[in-house]
């Protein structure tokens, strides 16, 4: 017998970062982090739970996975299956409409998508913030991906894995944008969970970091709150460049920035300089993303244009909260 469950998970750009664990096997943060979900990228996934297969098999964008990315799911999966008290395998079928390990996001909605369709197969029917939970030991960002809008992930007590959790804070449905500059989309030669480790053991701005991300996501907060777009942006941005700056002092030192990168920076200040709000953030990764006012987001393309070509400007709006598909919206 075959139980299949489906799920699309949108990406989400954190505004304040999440940077560092400090319980790698948990997937607890240091600090806690706030992000804008994105409609123009997400992951569709489903899970065919099928009692014939010895092992689950992975396959990403119709491709078969190997040994390594299958076992990463399977770690995952055992989670649910735990819960359900089941040892039935299943089929993973997984498709990125966002470019994957390039610091798009790709492992926050993959996650979110995951577990979705894993609750789905598995007929565990748990609460959005239950289930944030659950996605956030695939991948930390996959946590926010639960919820559309602005999100908060709570950084949670001790070791306690039920208290590191999602939850909205803000629909975002007040003239937010961000554009996403793609100035590399290949792999990244540093995964996320390497660089942050890296940080976290041999950084000495790291502490510095963590005591002022707190600082900076109850100001962020507020703005929020008060829907002061500026204010906004401002933390933003001093948020993302503090997180790349950590990166330096870690030892061997490194930073996912190129000179494409920086002219797109340089560009953004420009931009602002001459009138239109628009802020700069990056993870881990090369790619640029800019918040603005979405009404001033062709615009800003337009000025773009002339750095970058039209494939690699991407404009999005604020994206919606996972949602479980039928077969029939199964599009592939
Ligand atoms: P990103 O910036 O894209 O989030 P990460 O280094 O955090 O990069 O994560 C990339 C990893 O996430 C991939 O190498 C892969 O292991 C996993 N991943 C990405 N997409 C999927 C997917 N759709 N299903 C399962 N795992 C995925
Ligand atoms: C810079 O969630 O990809 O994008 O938890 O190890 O899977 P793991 O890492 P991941 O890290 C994201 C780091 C970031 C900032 C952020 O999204 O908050
Ligand atoms: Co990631």
């Amino acid at each position: 017998m075959i139980t299949t469950g489906i799920c699309r998970a949108h990406t989400n750009i954190a505004l304040i970062k999440y940077w560092g664990k400090r319980s790698e096997a948990l997937f607890l943060p240091m600090n806690s982090s706030l992000s804008l979900t994105l409609d123009a990228f997400y992951t569709d996934t489903k899970v065919s739970l099928d009692d014939r297969l010895t092992d689950d098999v992975f396959y990403l964008n119709g491709r078969l996975q190997g040994a390594k990315e299958t076992a990463k799911i399977s770690r995952f999966l055992d989670l649910f299956r735990r819960t359900a008290a089941s040892s039935t395998r299943a089929r993973i079928d997984s498709y990125n409409h966002v470019p994957t390990a390039a610091g798009l996001a790709s492992s926050a909605s993959a996650f979110a998508a995951l577990a979705g369709a894993a609750n789905e197969a598995f007929g565990l029917r748990l609460d959005k913030q239950t289930l944030s939970t659950y996605a956030r030991r695939g991948s930390g960002s996959a946590t926010r991906s639960l919820y559309g809008g602005f999100v908060e992930w709570h950084k949670g007590q001790d070791e306690q894995s039920g208290s590191s959790y999602a939850i909205p804070v803000d629909d975002a449905d007040w003239d937010i944008g961000m554009i996403i500059i793609a100035v590399n989309t290949g792999k990244k030669a540093i995964s996320s969970r390497e660089g942050m480790k890296r940080t976290v053991d041999t950084s000495p701005f790291y502490p510095a970091w963590v005591t002022t991300a707190e600082t900076d996501l109850q100001q962020m907060k507020q703005a929020i709150a008060e829907r002061d777009f500026t204010r906004l942006g401002e933390i933003t941005e001093s948020n993302g460049m503090k997180m790349h700056g950590t990166m330096l002092g870690a030892v061997p030192p490194f930073s996912y920035w190129e000179p494409d990168s920086i002219r797109a920076i340089q560009k953004i200040t420009q931009i602002r300089c001459n009138g239109t709000p628009c802020y700069v953030t990056m993870d881990a990764g090369p790619n640029v993303k800019v918040l603005c006012r979405y009404s001033d987001s062709e615009r800003i393309k337009e000025e773009l244009l002339t750095e970058f070509s039209s494939q690699q400007i991407i404009v999005s709006r604020p994206g919606p909260g996972i949602k479980v598909l039928s077969e029939a919206e199964w599009q592939y």
